[in-house]
């Protein structure tokens, strides 16, 4: 048993140790102008569903759906995600589509299929080891929220929202028909 448990733990240091030696001979790409591989994506979204899943409040979201936070939600979405996530003009973001890996299209691939409380939570705490920011030190709860029910209804806002959009772009907002998923 104790040659049992001494052969583990050999072979996890030699697993480390070889890890180590791959890193520290330069052997793991760490660039960010490349494609992630498909197992790297579902790697990595597996992992990302799988801890908001698990952490993200149970809750709906507090603030009311009305035009008025909607707009402000509009607001908080231009002035805090648009460079990375894509401008209401329907501009792609260069800045968002040059990370590791790229900053999603929310205007193009809403996630309105997500939970309110998942989309704040990814909000409130950012991704780890990706471009996703923390937005908790720079944002209130209740931006957050606001922001949250805004991406939630991209193609389906109501007229005095769409107007706004309209207004201040020049660009109409998504009428839902559009295609949507990834291209
Ligand atoms: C500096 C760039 C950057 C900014 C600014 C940014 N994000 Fe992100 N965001 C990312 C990246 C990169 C990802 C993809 C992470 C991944 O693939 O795991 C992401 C992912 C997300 C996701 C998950 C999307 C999905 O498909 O599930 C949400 C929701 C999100 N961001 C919301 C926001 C909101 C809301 C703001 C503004 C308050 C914002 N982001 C600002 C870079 C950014």
């Amino acid at each position: 048993m104790k040659q049992f448990l001494l052969g583990i733990v050999f072979t996890l240091v030699v697993g480390a140790l070889v890890v180590a030696g791959v890193a520290k001979f330069g052997m793991i790409p760490l660039n960010a102008d490349a494609k992630p591989a498909s197992w790297e994506w579902l790697a990595a979204g597996l992992a990302r569903h799988g801890y908001v899943e698990a952490h993200a409040p149970k809750m709906e979201n507090p603030v009311p759906v009305n035009d008025e936070n909607l707009i402000t939600g509009m607001q908080v979405y231009t002035v805090a995600c648009a460079e990375c996530h894509g401008s209401l003009d329907r501009k792609p973001s260069a800045f968002g589509a040059g990370l590791y890996p790229p900053a999603p299209n929310l205007i193009d691939h809403p996630v309105d299929d997500d939970p309110e409380s998942e989309t704040f939570f990814v909000t409130k705490h950012g991704i780890r080891h990706t471009g996703m920011p923390a937005w908790t030190a720079q944002l209130s709860d209740e931006q957050m929220w606001k922001v949250t029910a805004f991406l939630k209804r991209i193609p389906t806002l109501p007229p005095a929202v769409k107007q706004r959009w309209k207004d201040s772009t020049g660009v109409d907002a998504p009428n839902g028909q559009e295609k949507k998923g990834w291209d």
